[in-house]
């Protein structure tokens, strides 16, 4: 691979590939027209075989020197992949502008939610050690066009926004920006008290907006090309605006304005659940859909994409359908809080293009979630998507080596959301273990397979936050003694004697309203809501027929035990595979799924035993019968379950 500083005369003798912009070598106007040039735009690339004096060569060319880096890495994924590049036809330009991992690192390298070690920025060595792994995570990331990365946890250390601290993310910067990446930090609304000793954090306050203007001047003198903050406020004991009586608008703007001089941006994150609401689904609509068209130019909303909190699988957060003055920004979570955590084989793609292709109906049929978040159906030209990081200081990154196709997915997803979760496996099977047929199609086939598997031992039909209180791990759908109603698992499913499901139409908490008519008739009507979702809306009798015929109860044990079978026909799958697996990844995949269908055996026994105190219903006699006893079940305790 050629760059600019590698005499380009040698390289068209020898011959093959070019890769270079035209600034730096002029001769590629010639071969490539300005409307192909124009259309890779600031980060996107062209990869084309051209005859060339006499000679047919690649060429890699772009209008940056970016560009040329995610050509050259695209043009190595398709040596890798073994696919054809004889005939090369290829511009590519991101769907998204902004493409952000974001770390819940702690500075005291405790990641929150994290199941892959510690963190891997070492805060204390920063800035004088620098770990060559922050190189190998910059083009790792580069790679797969991810261009920003904010460092720390969003419930946020003020701390790292002093001088000392400034200093050691200024040391990353250095390293992260010739892969073209930028560095954000989340932004402690308190931090003028904490860090200024001022007494107020009012954002209306003069002192207080100096006091963030100062500090954006500082940032920006320690890292000049410093991306902007993302902030959580008034959500799960963080402090915000609504400390002053003032709302996320005043906020926000506040924090806008201070980097608007150096073209920075604010992500300001609408994951909020204050108490008062009835349905915590509703919160996040209803403190925030007030407040469209408020914000400043340089501020995006991050919305989590369903409307409670990463769960396996959720209804798209209505906000995707209700806001259009302001730009909405995806967040995904590739770190498995909700999915398994650390040891649980679930590729997230599926679950990220189930979200992106919903219609919100917004503007007619066919105004999806990625039509939102990129800008397009409302015009707006700021727009990107956000990874929670599933990144530590495990020899492999993810803790799972699978992990790594979820941080892999979002980086090729936040670049073309248009490819499908197929494509992406494939990609990343054959990069990551070899090109051998059989083993590429088998590692497919259970990796698309994985996440409605996970979901079906987990929280069939439209479950949902059943898991075990604070660490989330493991099943604890009895729980409902922490002191607000919306963290227990209980007030999720509301199982009584009657049915189970939350009632979120019009004769109960009326959710659905925050939907366009289209889906809300839809989801309304019990006999037409997709039955993935049925009880996130629906409060459902256990005699209700089923599409399969089945009632409800013989269905909820029909996914847990199908879902049972189909992990352990995965786990098989892999065992047949091991002729064509280094022994060490062979061993690590081999052992986390037994773990695996220990786990969602598991899931299936306490769910069902607990599910049947209000059913009466007893487990259909052809299914292997639970070996442990509710009680058991009940009494497990994890007190050191990782990532809390
Ligand atoms: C979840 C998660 C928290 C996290 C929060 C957030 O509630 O359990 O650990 O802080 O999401 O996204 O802010």
């Amino acid at each position: 691979m050629l760059g600019k500083n590698i005499p380009v005369k040698n390289s068209l003798q020898n011959g093959v590939i070019l890769a270079a912009t035209a600034t730096q070598l002029p001769v590629i106007t010639q071969l490539i027209s300005k409307e192909s040039l124009a259309a890779a735009g600031t980060e996107g690339f062209i990869i084309r075989s051209v005859n060339y004096q006499g000679k047919k060569i690649i060429l890699i060319t772009a209008n940056s020197d970016i560009g040329i880096l995610y050509g050259s890495f695209h043009f190595l994924r398709l040596l890798q992949t073994q696919q054809p590049v004889s005939k090369l036809e290829i511009i590519s330009s991101p769907s998204l502008q902004l493409r952000l991992l974001n770390h819940w690192d702690n500075l005291d390298r405790y990641v929150e939610r994290g199941y892959a070690g510690m963190s891997i920025w070492n805060w204390h060595t920063l800035p004088d050690y620098i770990d060559l792994r922050y190189k190998d995570y910059a083009r790792a990331n580069a790679s797969i066009g991810i261009n920003g990365v904010s460092l720390t946890n969003v419930n946020a250390n003020a701390m790292v926004l002093t001088k000392a601290y400034l200093a050691k993310c200024a040391a990353l910067a250095n390293i992260f920006r010739p892969y073209g990446i930028k560095v954000y930090l989340t932004a402690r609304f308190s931090a003028p008290i904490e860090i200024g000793n001022l007494k107020t954090a009012d954002p209306l306050n003069d002192t207080v907006r100096q006091w963030w203007n100062n500090k954006a001047k500082e940032i920006y003198e320690a890292i000049p090309d410093f991306g902007g903050f993302l902030v959580k406020a008034n959500s799960e004991g963080q402090p915000g605006p609504q400390n002053y009586g003032r709302d996320h608008a005043d906020g926000a703007n506040m924090l806008a304005d201070a980097v608007a001089p150096y073209k920075g941006i604010v992500m300001w994150r609408a994951f909020v659940y204050s108490q008062q609401s009835t349905d915590r689904f509703k919160q996040a609509y209803e403190e925030f859909k007030p407040l469209d068209g408020k914000f400043r130019k340089n501020v995006l909303v991050q919305v989590k994409n369903g409307p409670i909190d990463f769960q396996p699988r959720e209804p798209f957060s209505p906000l995707f359908g209700a806001m259009d003055q302001i730009p909405l920004m995806m967040e995904f979570q590739l770190t498995q809080e909700y999915l398994g955590q650390g040891t649980h084989l679930v590729y997230e793609a599926p679950l990220f293009k189930e979200v992106l292709e919903a219609d919100t109906y917004a503007k007619g049929k066919g105004s999806t979630v990625a039509k939102v978040i990129d800008g397009s159906l409302y015009g707006h030209s700021l727009n990107g998507m956000a990874g929670v990081s599933n990144i530590g200081n495990n020899r492999n990154w993810t803790g799972h080596l699978f992990g790594q196709a979820n941080w892999y997915a979002l980086g090729r997803l936040a670049w073309n959301y248009n490819l499908n979760s197929e494509q992406i496996a494939d990609e990343w099977i054959r990069q990551t273990f070899t090109n051998e047929r059989s083993f590429v199609t088998t590692i497919k086939k259970i990796m698309l397979s994985s996440h409605e598997t996970m979901v079906n031992y987990m929280t069939p039909l439209g479950l949902h936050h059943i898991m075990g209180n604070g660490h989330h791990y493991g099943p604890a759908p009895w729980s409902d003694n922490l002191p607000r109603p919306d963290w227990n698992p209980v007030y999720y499913h509301q199982a009584d004697s009657f049915g189970i499901g939350f009632d979120r139409t019009v004769r109960g908490t009326n959710a659905l309203a925050q939907f366009a008519p289209e889906i809300r008739k839809q989801y309304e009507d019990i006999n037409t809501c997709d039955e993935k979702y049925l009880l996130w809306f629906h409060h459902v009798s256990w005699k209700h027929k089923m599409k399969s015929g089945l009632t409800l109860w013989e269905e909820l044990c029909a996914k847990y035990y199908k879902a049972v079978d189909d992990i352990k026909a995965i786990q098989q799958q892999w065992n047949s595979l091991k002729n064509y697996v280094d022994a060490e990844r062979f061993q690590h995949v081999q052992q986390l799924l037994t773990i695996q269908v220990k786990e969602a055996i598991w899931w299936r026994n306490a769910c069902l035993l607990y599910f049947q105190t209000f059913s009466k219903m007893s487990i259909p006699d052809k299914y292997e019968q639970p070996d442990k006893s509710l009680k058991y079940y009940k009494s497990l305790r994890f007190p050191y379950a990782p990532g809390n």
